[in-house]
């Protein structure tokens, strides 16, 4: 999603902006632009990568010692990616970057074009620039312009805005949409999100909805609506430059993949007292005693985490689970019980539909839990409960990392829960803790060590066009994620199939050579698993076989590829099993030199519906 950065100060702020919106790369764009204060309001954009905004800044001498602007990654919502429709948005009067959806901009445009203005792009956001603009020329005041602005936009922003006539300031202000401030000593910054100032400082305010954020080179202040002056608290992070960046790893996914072994054992480690799992004091344990279901809600890979949670607190606690995409739970009109709570799992914790899903949860006054990844987003804060998964931060789009601490804090979830309800015993909770704290990790180290063998395997796929990953119980749920990863980065359609469903169906489409990957780490279903590998190895498929030492030593597998994980409590297989399926991921996506943490179309933070 777009991203946006802004600077004032005593340094220069081409470079600064460049670096910022290199540090938001991850987030997905496929448009770049800045505007600087050079003798009044200099905007230059482009279509494409930011390389290319870089070699006409190059030409761009005269703006060179501007020392306040703001600059943009756009993600195309309303309009193709073009010159034109990239940011930032200009007028006589101010120039403007926004990160969002302006719901009603048909209904602003049509104010707008009876008021005489015209419009140059196709977007969205040229609604808002203009419309602060009619604002600004009546008011002459860039305060009230944006706040009367504001009372006719509806939908998602951060914007920053930048007016000619006041040449060291910057404006911005959020509603729904992710936004950061942040001040030091050699000057004032905005961002989307933190890696963008983590040069300058950890130190940040995230402003309220609806406040306007007025930067200064020497200091911010803050206003309501009403345009009183308030205070805004500020958020550290304990992440560093170092953290964000790639560590000598070619990209950020390897990176991330290499962290989970240190992000698992720290996230255990961080929710453990006494060797048992322990969330703090105000943890609603009375809840998840006395609750008849649980639903988990979030997107994409955090959903299939939730599934691996399912699998595990159906397991443990013999509770019900419902695991929902959160597009679609918030129009389903869900049935909700009293008392049964709502899991929200995300990465970002600024996913625009899992904040509505919290939304419609926290109206219908069920309890709500967030499990995210980036303290102080959206998600911790409106969530009546927050758990934080310790992974540090996950730049590649494709996630890794947060999924396995995802699934590591639901296992800790469903012990405590277990345990409140008597379903399990402390001491094998504190068994099966000890094992996650340590033999978890480690086995996940000794899948890291198969890389050379997992890329071996990745060759088999770079020519495929399909792959079919095929598993039974928490194998096929590892397999709806395993999928997931193989056709984002690699552009290879992929279907994950509960193994026992193939021949309903899907078996038709297997013939000589079709790539199929079974995934097997279940001792009491090896012998099913067998079936269906002998089943679709009879039509020809180019079988890889991923399964644990253990079963492989009892079953005489059929295997054009085999790929052995290392033993493990069979409750705790998931860890390394899909370590290994992310790896076979990353390597067909880097074997095909494809931009491994950049895939097309996709946005690290969807904070667009
Ligand atoms: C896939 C991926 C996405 C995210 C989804 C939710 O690799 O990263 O499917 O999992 O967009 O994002 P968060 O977890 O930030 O809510």
């Amino acid at each position: 999603m777009c991203g946006i950065i802004g600077y004032t100060g005593v340094k220069k702020a081409v470079p600064i902006l460049l670096a910022g919106l290199a540090a938001l790369e991850y987030r997905g764009y496929d448009s770049a632009g800045i505007a600087v204060q050079e003798n009044g309001l200099k905007v230059v954009k482009t279509k494409g990568r930011l390389s290319l905004l870089r070699e006409k800044l190059e030409h761009a001498t005269h703006l060179q010692h501007a020392t306040c602007g703001i600059g943009h990654t756009r993600w195309a919502t309303h309009g193709e990616p073009s010159d034109v429709n990239s940011h930032p948005h200009a007028t006589a009067h101010l120039a403007l970057v926004h990160n969002g959806i302006i719901e009603n901009y048909a209904q602003i445009a049509a104010f707008l074009t009876e008021r005489g203005y015209t419009f140059l792009s196709q977007t969205d956001t040229e609604t808002a620039a203009l419309l602060i603009d009619h604002y600004y020329k009546e008011e002459k005041e860039p305060q009230k312009a944006i706040f009367r602005a504001l009372q006719m936009l509806r939908g998602a922003f951060a914007f920053g805005i930048c007016f000619a006539d006041y040449p060291d300031r910057i404006y911005a202000i959020r509603k729904d949409s992710p936004l950061i401030v942040a001040s030091t000593e050699a000057g004032a910054l905005i961002a989307s999100d933190v890696p963008a100032i983590l040069p300058h400082t950890n130190v940040y305010y995230r402003p309220e909805e609806g406040v306007l954020a007025v930067l200064e080179k020497a200091q911010v202040s803050f206003y309501s609506a009403a345009g009183k002056q308030v205070q805004q608290k500020t958020e550290r992070l304990d992440w560093n430059v170092e953290q964000a960046q790639k560590g000598g790893f070619p990209h950020f996914m390897l990176k991330e993949i290499h962290e989970e072994p240190q992000a698992i054992s720290r996230t255990v480690s961080a929710h453990l007292k006494d060797g048992l799992p322990y969330f703090g004091e105000n943890f609603p344990t009375e809840v998840l005693k006395s609750c008849r279901a649980i639903h988990v809600v979030a997107c994409g890979t955090a959903m299939h985490a939730g599934l691996i949670g399912k699998r595990i607190i159906e397991r443990l606690c013999r509770i019900p689970v419902r695991v929902e995409i959160a597009s679609e739970f918030r129009y389903r009109n869900p049935i909700l019980e009293e008392n049964d709570p709502v899991i929200l799992l995300s990465q970002s914790g600024e996913t625009a539909d899992t904040l509505a899903a919290l939304r419609h949860a926290r109206e219908k006054g069920v309890p709500t839990l967030a499990i995210v990844n980036v303290n102080g987003s959206t998600l911790s804060r409106e969530a009546d409960h927050v758990l934080y998964t310790p992974a540090g931060p996950e730049i590649a789009v494709a996630s890794t990392k947060a999924y396995s601490v995802q699934c590591a804090l639901l296992y800790l979830l469903a012990l405590h829960a277990g345990l409140a309800r008597g379903q399990i015993s402390a001491e094998t909770v504190r068994e099966i803790c000890q094992k996650m704290q340590h033999e978890v990790p480690e086995s996940v180290e000794k899948v890291l060590e198969m890389n050379d063998e997992i890329c071996g395997c990745a060759k088999e796929l770079t020519d495929a066009e399909h792959v079919f990953y095929i598993g039974r119980d928490v194998d096929f749920d590892l397999c709806t994620e395993s999928s997931l990863k193989l056709k984002e980065i690699s552009y290879i359609h992929s279907e994950a199939y509960a193994a026992g469903e193939l021949k309903h169906g899907t078996i038709s489409l297997i013939t000589h050579g079709t790539p199929v990957v079974a995934l097997s780490t279940v001792p009491a279903l090896a012998g099913k698993m067998l079936s269906a590998m002998r089943e679709v190895a009879a039509r020809g498929a180019m079988l890889l076989t991923v399964t644990t030492k253990q079963i492989a030593a009892k079953e005489e597998l059929p295997a054009d590829r085999l790929l052995l994980l290392p033993d493990i409590d069979e409750l705790l297989a998931p860890f390394p099993a899909i370590c290994a399926m992310q790896l076979l991921a990353y390597h067909v996506s880097a074997l095909k030199g494809l931009d491994v943490d950049k895939p097309r179309h996709l946005a690290k933070s969807v904070t667009v519906e």
